[in-house]
């Protein structure tokens, strides 16, 4: 049954277009992964990765009536296990969006494996999936079974098969009850993990994620994290948390719209945790942007 709330989500044809811009490959886990690495909490690990990304940012910049949110970003991204940090409003989950093709840059280029994501919709389709910040941006479905399947429709699998890859999908995650659940009765953490289940069930190249552990209780951020681990395809991990990257082989750090380092994580997160301590220690607030 169709409520209220999905009627109106529906009329919000930005984010089915987002949801269409989600990608192709599905991968199955293997069940051992269920059980691989449960008692680690700290962080991602790059084990079990068999393509990096390849991104390539160049004099990219972004605005919104006039004003600058990125400026002169020249990156390659190019490692399998990426992380972003950078302070509120430096213009993170912007980025997310250029590199995912969801907008295009007012000027430079956004590349990903040479392919202008923003201009051809049917590549990101197969390049990329992106986990929202707000999980209220991203679903459009009434129940959790219908959200993960369809995008798994979208990437042209019958009805059968999308019947079981979202049964399959649920249980590996081990919430096969949640299928039918309406998904308006779930926390906000709960829903977070509807839309990376969404993703994830899709099998993207790439995987942005933008603050994909908040609102999760620790045995859920374990569980994902495991899933994560183990996905074959390349991460963009976005978070405050430098914990959550431990193990990545790239972090770039934003401030204010602009590239202030990018290197090795064991190089750029020390100085992230250190200005970020020194800040915290002053009456800074992060100025809004313009
Ligand atoms: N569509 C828009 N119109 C106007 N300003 C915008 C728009 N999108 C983003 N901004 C501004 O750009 C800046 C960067 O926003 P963004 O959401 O990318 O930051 P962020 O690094 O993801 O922050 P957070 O850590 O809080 O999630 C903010 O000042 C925000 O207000
Ligand atoms: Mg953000």
């Amino acid at each position: 049954m169709i409520g209220p709330r999905h009627t109106k989500r529906n009329q919000r044809s930005p984010r089915i277009l987002f949801r269409h811009l989600a990608p192709l490959r599905f991968i199955l886990y293997p069940a051992a992964s269920m059980t691989r690495g449960a008692m680690t909490m700290d962080g991602l690990q790059t084990n079990s990765t068999e393509h990096g990304c390849d991104i390539a940012l160049d004099g990219l910049c972004f605005a919104v009536d006039g004003k600058a949110i990125l400026s002169d970003i020249s990156v390659n991204l190019t490692a399998s296990r990426i992380g972003v940090v950078g302070r509120n409003g430096s213009g993170k989950s912007t980025l997310a969006r250029v590199i995912a093709g969801l907008v295009a840059p007012t000027s430079g280029t956004a590349r990903m494996d040479g392919l202008h994501l923003s201009q051809d919709r049917k590549a990101a389709l197969r390049q990329v999936g992106i986990l929202f910040q707000n999980p209220d941006h991203q679903i459009i479905f009434p129940t959790v079974d219908e959200e993960i399947g369809f995008g798994l429709r979208q990437l042209g699998h019958g009805k059968d098969a999308v019947a079981k890859m979202t049964r399959d999908t649920l249980t590996r995650f081990g919430k096969s009850h949640w299928a039918g659940a309406y998904i308006n009765t779930l926390s906000q953490g709960q829903k977070h993990l509807v839309c990376l289940m969404a993703v994830v069930a899709m099998g993207p190249k790439t995987i942005i994620l933008d603050e994909p552990f908040t609102g999760l209780d620790i045995p859920t951020k374990a569980q994902l994290n495991r899933y994560l681990a183990n996905y074959k395809g390349g991460l963009i991990h976005i978070t405050h948390d430098p914990a959550d990257l431990a193990g990545y082989d790239q972090v770039i750090w934003l401030e204010q719209g602009k590239l202030a380092q990018n290197g090795a994580a064991a190089d750029v997160l020390p100085a992230y945790i250190a200005r970020m301590t020194a800040l915290g220690g002053s009456d800074d607030i992060s100025d809004l942007a313009g």
